[in-house]
């Protein structure tokens, strides 16, 4: 099918792209002049396992293009997709004028029958006021319909979660637009869910929360392990057999980040307020959340009394493994937090040193160190804030030779505590 897809974030650009993989042709739709240039140059603005090849291809197979005319997306293409930001406002509540802007936008250069699908996450009832702006700003008078097609990527993982999808959710007013949905998510082999609008805008809000709820009820368990002696690791395994409940999403740690949880949680509360529901339960997962950071500075605080002046190692600034996003890092805000403290950080991220440079400024006090074996050289501490599969790779000997004092605090429970021990570390995880 012809699609278009405005907006090339993580979720426009993996989505066109891997639509355009699975043979549709797709034209990706982005009013940053320069980043389409650097787009059409071959040049990716993410880091995402596995991307660059697929537009690379893509685009020499002629199925996907990029260009900044909004105009030549829509009349060229029978489905338009939004993916365009949803930022957070200070009052928790979701900023919806990028998809205001597109939808008056599309509105003006409708003159066929389109099939127009929200992407970006949405506070229930937006796809009620797509509709109405279209209508309301079409000159044309055309039909058209909105669909709403939450998704359900996670960084680090979108080619992948992209074209394996658990699930795709369709959301319709009327089923007129639902066969060309179904023949764009054919090639996928997922269960495809055909709902109502307000129920598939509610399943994205309501499935981001409950994983963050997950998170904060390990994390919380986790501070009962610390208590009474056992393993969160154990526990989780434990519980994660059971197929109602599930393994993952149950890794303790200093807490979840990223663009997508924080936000989501916020405007799904406020969402609630709205019609009149105090929802305390995703107040407490919040809660808990942030404490968990708390709970890690007390540690190392605990073991390194003051701070002033010492010199910390930190692995991981990316908010999760396989990014080099930095938004809303639960490891940028420890090292702003130990900054605070007047601890020198000797600081490292396989991906995310250059996005991380913007928002924790190389200095005096933050050092970055291009290879991940030098970090710890002349370090108090060495400090783990992010699950980068490929620290459990570092040579812990040499580790425990460049420290000072061999104290490895570990955010993210990559290591195993034993083995710590049995090496000579003194070894803070979380939970266990
Ligand atoms: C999340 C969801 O997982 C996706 O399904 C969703 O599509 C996406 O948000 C979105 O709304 O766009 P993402 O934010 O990319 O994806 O990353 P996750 O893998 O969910 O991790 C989020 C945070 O939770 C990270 O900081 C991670 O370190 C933390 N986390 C995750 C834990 O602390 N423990 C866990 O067991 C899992």
């Amino acid at each position: 099918m012809r699609l278009c897809i405005i907006g090339t974030g993580y979720v426009g650009l993996v989505t066109g792209t891997c639509f355009a993989e699975v043979g549709h042709q797709v034209i990706c739709v982005d009013n940053n002049e320069a980043k389409v240039r650097q787009l059409q140059a071959g040049q990716i603005p993410i880091y995402e396992p596995g991307l660059d090849e697929l537009v690379a291809r893509n685009v020499a197979a002629g199925r996907l293009r990029f260009t900044h005319k909004i105009a030549d997306g829509v009349e060229n293409s029978e489905v338009v997709f939004i993916a365009v930001p949803t930022p957070p406002q200070a009052d928790g509540s979701v900023d919806l004028s990028f998809i205001e802007g597109v939808a008056r936008e599309i509105a003006g250069c409708l003159t066929s029958y389109k099939i127009i699908v929200d992407k970006s996450t949405v506070p229930v009832r937006t796809g009620d006021k797509v509709r109405e702006t279209i209508h309301r700003y079409s000159r044309s008078k055309v039909e058209f319909d909105v669909v709403s097609n939450p998704e359900f990527l996670r960084e680090g993982f979108a080619v992948e979660d992209l074209m394996k999808p658990d699930r795709v959710v369709i959301g319709v007013l009327t089923q007129r637009p639902v066969i060309a949905m179904r023949e764009i998510y054919e090639p996928f082999n997922a269960p495809i869910i055909v709902t109502d609008i307000h129920s598939a805008e509610l399943i994205k809000h309501a499935a981001n929360s409950f994983l963050a709820l997950k998170i904060s009820y390990i994390n919380a368990v986790s501070v009962l392990c610390e208590a009474t002696g056992a393993d969160v690791v154990e526990v989780a395994n434990g519980m994660g057999l059971d197929k109602r409940i599930g393994r993952q999403f149950l890794n303790a740690g200093i807490g979840f980040g990223g663009s997508c949880f924080p936000k989501d949680l916020s405007a799904f509360i406020k969402i609630s307020e709205q019609v009149g529901f105090d929802f305390q339960l995703l107040k407490e997962v919040q809660s808990i959340n942030a404490g968990q950071m708390d709970r890690f500075l007390k540690k190392i605080t605990d073991t390194l009394w003051v701070l002033k002046g010492k010199r910390l190692g930190v692995l991981g600034l990316a908010f999760k493994q396989n990014t080099d996003d930095v938004r809303m890092s639960p490891a940028i805000d420890l090292c702003r937090r130990l900054l605070a403290e007047g601890a020198r950080l000797r600081v490292h991220d396989p991906k995310a040193m250059e996005k991380a440079r913007a928002v924790l400024p190389p200095g005096d006090n933050v050092e970055y160190i291009d290879d991940l074996h030098e970090v710890a050289e002349g370090c108090d501490a060495l400090l783990v804030a992010t699950e980068w599969p490929e620290f459990t790779r570092i040579d812990l000997d040499r580790v425990r030779r460049q420290l000072s004092h061999p104290i490895l605090f570990d955010g993210r429970n990559l290591f195993d505590r034993a083995e710590m021990e049995r090496l000579g570390f003194i070894y803070k995880s979380v939970g266990r």
